[in-house]
């Protein structure tokens, strides 16, 4: 099948290039004009496994063509919206970027075509689109809207996209449903993954997970800090619960709460739906407010140890990403914390094995900090190590170079290293939750 995608995002290019892969003939559209020079000469501008070589072999086959001409794209019956809507800045999405698309559409579709939604946008805004359109082009170009939610997880988005759990089509139309089920039929062979709805139901769906995750990672941090005064242990207690079948096991791990461009963003705006509906006592209120202190009572540990001493101390920071296989950022609980404890002490290390160019633009008013570029260079002038995000490489690290440490402590914000092992190792040891 031919479609078009808008947006060469995480989302929008992932997907492309999965679909192009899938034996689908695709074109990509960004109004950005060096990001589509760049990509077309097969260079992502984020690190995303797996993605490169999709994007290469796209190109190669010529299933993926990547351009700036709406014209172009316009010339296929469907055409999807994967155009970032961030946080404004009374927390519901700011959907500048996706009603200027949605303008150039308006301006080119020539023939009927099907717009679907992956982008994640206030509940309605599907039912916006369609009258936009209609209203903007000949009456005679019959338009259809289609809500298709993405569950990608960064670092594994291509994974996520090529086994699918389940295929949310919001559609009110047969025809819809009928020509996404092909589009989507080589992911839905041994399985039907497809569950067919309402647009209304759709938009909820995507806002309803991931707000259903992050309560669970707020419900177990919660926990952690009740381990922590009874003597009780994170990981015995998530094993203990999560093996219930009925809870489950993941997105159980205490540590310093969420992050990322999706999770704190979806929060806050279904937050604000709730209070345009009048929704009163909002459990997503308290998920928020134990997020944001999850990371300070983490800082408070540090502050704590060291206390007036803190400010003569140097210490080294592994992880600053979001999240690990990713160079993300964005609303990452790594920076906060950095940002927070760097003018309380004499100087930071900083490691991450793909974040530290995005963090060093970041960061580049705080004075005081350094990049290294191995987890342990320069280690023997520390005093001290923090861990913030649990990349593979940090989970069983080298006990003769950590030995370099002027002063044997560890904050392990992600509960990553064996603190048995460690304390064995005459290692100081701060977790969560244990
Ligand atoms: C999320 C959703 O999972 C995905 O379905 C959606 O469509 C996009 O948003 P992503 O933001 O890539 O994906 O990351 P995810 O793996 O969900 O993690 C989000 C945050 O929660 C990270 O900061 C992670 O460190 C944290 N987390 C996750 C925990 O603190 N504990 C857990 O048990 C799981």
């Amino acid at each position: 099948m031919k479609i078009t995608i808008i947006g060469t995002g995480y989302v929008g290019l992932v997907t492309g290039a999965c679909f192009a892969d899938m034996g689908h003939h695709v074109i990509c559209i960004d109004n950005n004009s060096s990001i589509v020079r760049s990509l077309n000469k097969g260079k992502i501008p984020f690190f995303e496994p797996n993605l490169e070589e999709l994007v290469h072999r796209g190109l190669k086959n010529k299933r993926l063509s990547i351009t700036s001409s709406y014209s172009k794209g316009c010339a296929n019956k469907i055409i999807f919206l994967c155009i970032d809507t961030p946080a404004g800045e009374d927390g519901s999405p700011n959907l500048n970027n996706l009603f200027s698309a949605i303008n150039s559409l308006g301006q080119h579709i020539k023939s009927d075509s099907i717009i679907v939604t992956k982008s994640t946008i206030p509940l309605g805004t599907n039912k916006t689109i369609l009258s936009m359109l209609r209203n903007s082009l000949n009456s005679n170009i019959n338009i259809d809207i289609c809500s298709n939610p993405e569950f990608l997880k960064e670092g594994s988005a291509v994974r996520d996209f090529m086994r699918p759990d389940r295929i949310i089509i919001g559609a009110e139309s047969k025809n819809v449903l009928k020509e996404m089920s092909n589009l989507y039929s080589p992911l839905n062979r041994q399985s039907n993954k497809i569950i067919n709805m309402s647009i209304e139901s759709s938009e909820l769906v995507k806002y309803a997970a991931n707000s259903f995750l992050a309560t669970k990672i707020s419900f177990i941090n919660k926990i952690s800090q009740i381990s922590e005064k009874t003597g009780a242990n994170i990981h015995e207690v998530r094993h203990g619960i999560g093996s219930d079948s009925r809870i489950g096991r993941e997105f159980l791990y205490a540590g310093l709460g969420y992050g990322g461009s999706c999770f704190p963003k979806d929060i806050k705006a279904l937050i604000k739906e709730e209070k345009k509906l009048g929704i009163k006592n909002s459990i997503l209120e308290k998920v928020q407010k134990t997020n944001d202190e999850q990371s300070i009572s983490f800082i408070n540990k540090i502050k704590n140890y060291y206390g007036d001493n803190l400010k003569n101390k140097e210490l080294v920071i592994w992880g600053l990403s979001f999240k690990p296989n990713t160079d993300d950022i964005r609303d990452s609980i790594a920076i906060k914390i950095i940002r927070e404890i760097a003018p309380n002490v004499c100087k930071l290390k900083l490691f991450d094995p793909e974040a530290a160019p995005n963090a060093r633009k970041a960061m580049k008013d705080i004075k005081n900090i350094s990049f290294i570029s191995n987890q342990y260079q320069g280690i023997d002038e520390c005093h001290g190590l923090v861990i913030c995000t649990e990349w593979k490489e940090f989970w069983d690290p080298n006990i003769d170079k950590l030995n370099a440490l002027k002063e044997k402590v560890i904050f392990d914000g992600r509960n990553i290293l064996n603190s048995s092992e460690l304390k064995k190792n005459s290692f100081e040891y701060f977790g969560v939750g244990q």
